[in-house]
C-alpha cells in the first residue's frame, strides 16, 4: 500500500514536474513577412541552435503593421522580421516597438544602420532590394507585345489584362510602388498614372510575390514586383525577364522590430541578434531569395540584383513610411484606384 502510495506520489510528482518543464519552455511567436521558404528555413535553423519554440505566422508586410496595431494592448506577437520597412517604420512612430540596439549594429551596411537610426532603434534593416517587374518571355512574344523597359510602357493599350500587381493596403511591395511612382511623378499625376494603368491590371494581389508568380506560370503577362522576386522566379526555370524601369525605381529596406511590451522580449532579442549574423543573412540564397543581406560580411548572392546598376531614386523613407503619409496614401488609394479595380 506505502509503496503504491510512494509510486503514485512520484508518479505525480514526475507529472508535474513535466507539465512545469512545457509551461517554461521558451517561445517566441514570430511574424514572417518574407517568401515563406526563408521563413521557414530561418526558423528551423534556429530551433536547432536555440533551446526556443518558434510560432511563425506568415503575413505580407501591410497585414503584418494591421496585426501588430490590432494587439497593441496585448501583444500575441514578440518580433516581426521582414517585409519592407515602410509600415515597421510606422510602427515604430505609432510607439508599437521597442528600442533596441543590437551588439551587431556595428557590422551592419550604412542603410540598415540609418534605418535604425531614424526609428530610435525600433527598426533595423535586414536586406534591400530594387522595385521592378517580371515580364513572362512566351506570352508576350506570343502577343507580339514589346516587354516594357519603362513605367510609361506599362500603360500600352495592348497590356490590357496582362498586369498584375499586389494591393498597397495589404502588400509593402505594392505600397513601394505606389509611394515610388508619387516621388517620380508628384502624387496628383502618380494617381492618374494608376488609374490609367488599371485599365491594364486583371488582379490586385494580396501579398506582394504572387503577381510575379501568376507570370512565371503564364496566366499574366506581367508581375509588377520587387526585382529579386522576379529572378527567383528565372532561376527556378521559368522563361521571365527582369526589368529595372528606364525613368528609375524605388527599392526596400526590409526591416525587422521587436514588439513593445513583448511577452517574449528576452527570446526577441536572441532571435534579433541571431538573425543578423552572416552565417545566417547568407541561407536567403539557399531559400533562393535573392534580396541584399545588411551585414557586410553575409555572402550576396550572384543572383541578387546590384543596386548600382539600378537607376534608383532617393527614396524618402522618413516621410513615406510616416504614420501620416502612408494612411493619406493608402486612403487615396482605395477612393481612386481600389474603388475603380476590375
Ligand atoms: O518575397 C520577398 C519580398 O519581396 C521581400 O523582399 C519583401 O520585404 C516582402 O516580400 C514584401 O512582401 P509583401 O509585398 O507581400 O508585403
Amino acid at each position: 500500500m506505502r509503496k503504491n502510495y510512494l509510486a503514485t506520489a512520484a508518479l505525480a510528482a514526475g507529472s508535474v514536474l513535466a507539465s512545469q518543464a512545457v509551461a517554461n519552455a521558451a517561445e517566441l511567436n514570430l511574424i514572417c513577412s518574407a517568401d515563406v521558404v526563408i521563413c521557414e528555413l530561418l526558423v528551423e535553423t534556429f530551433e536547432a541552435q536555440h533551446d526556443i519554440d518558434v510560432s511563425m505566422v506568415r503575413l505580407s508586410s501591410g497585414e503584418a503593421y494591421a496585426k501588430v496595431r490590432a494587439e497593441a494592448r496585448n501583444p500575441k506577437t514578440d518580433i516581426w522580421w521582414g517585409g519592407t520597412g515602410d509600415p515597421h517604420l510606422q510602427a515604430a512612430a505609432d510607439g508599437l516597438t521597442m528600442s533596441y540596439k543590437s551588439p551587431m549594429l556595428d557590422e551592419l551596411l550604412p542603410w540598415a544602420v540609418k534605418q535604425a537610426e531614424s526609428a530610435d532603434y525600433k527598426t533595423v534593416g535586414v536586406y534591400s532590394g530594387a522595385l521592378g517587374w517580371g515580364y513572362n518571355k512566351e506570352v508576350l512574344a506570343g502577343k507580339g507585345i514589346e516587354p516594357p523597359k519603362c513605367w510609361a510602357d506599362l500603360l500600352n493599350p495592348a497590356l490590357k489584362g496582362e498586369i498584375q500587381v499586389a494591393n498597397p493596403n495589404s502588400s509593402g511591395t505594392a505600397y513601394t510602388a505606389l509611394a515610388t511612382l508619387v516621388q517620380l511623378m508628384g502624387e496628383d499625376e502618380a494617381f492618374e498614372f494608376l488609374k490609367k494603368m488599371n485599365d491594364n491590371v486583371s488582379q490586385y494581389t494580396k501579398s506582394g510575390s504572387a503577381p510575379v508568380k501568376a507570370a512565371a506560370r503564364g496566366e499574366t503577362g506581367i508581375g509588377i514586383v520587387f526585382m529579386h522576386d522576379a529572378v527567383s522566379q528565372a532561376v527556378e526555370g521559368f522563361p521571365v525577364g527582369v526589368v529595372a524601369p528606364c525613368e528609375g525605381t524605388g527599392y526596400e529596406i526590409g526591416s525587422m522590430s521587436i514588439v513593445e511590451r513583448a511577452r517574449n522580449v528576452e527570446e526577441a532579442k536572441t532571435w534579433y541578434d541571431w538573425v543578423l549574423k552572416p552565417d545566417v543573412q547568407s541561407l536567403l540564397k539557399e531559400a533562393k531569395s535573392f534580396q541584399i543581406p545588411s551585414n557586410a560580411s553575409a555572402e550576396v548572392p550572384e543572383e541578387a540584383p546590384s543596386l548600382d546598376e539600378v537607376k534608383l531614386i532617393d527614396y524618402d523613407f522618413t516621410t513615406y513610411g510616416s504614420s501620416e503619409k502612408r494612411k493619406a496614401l493608402l486612403e487615396r488609394w482605395d477612393r481612386e484606384v481600389g474603388a475603380i479595380a476590375n
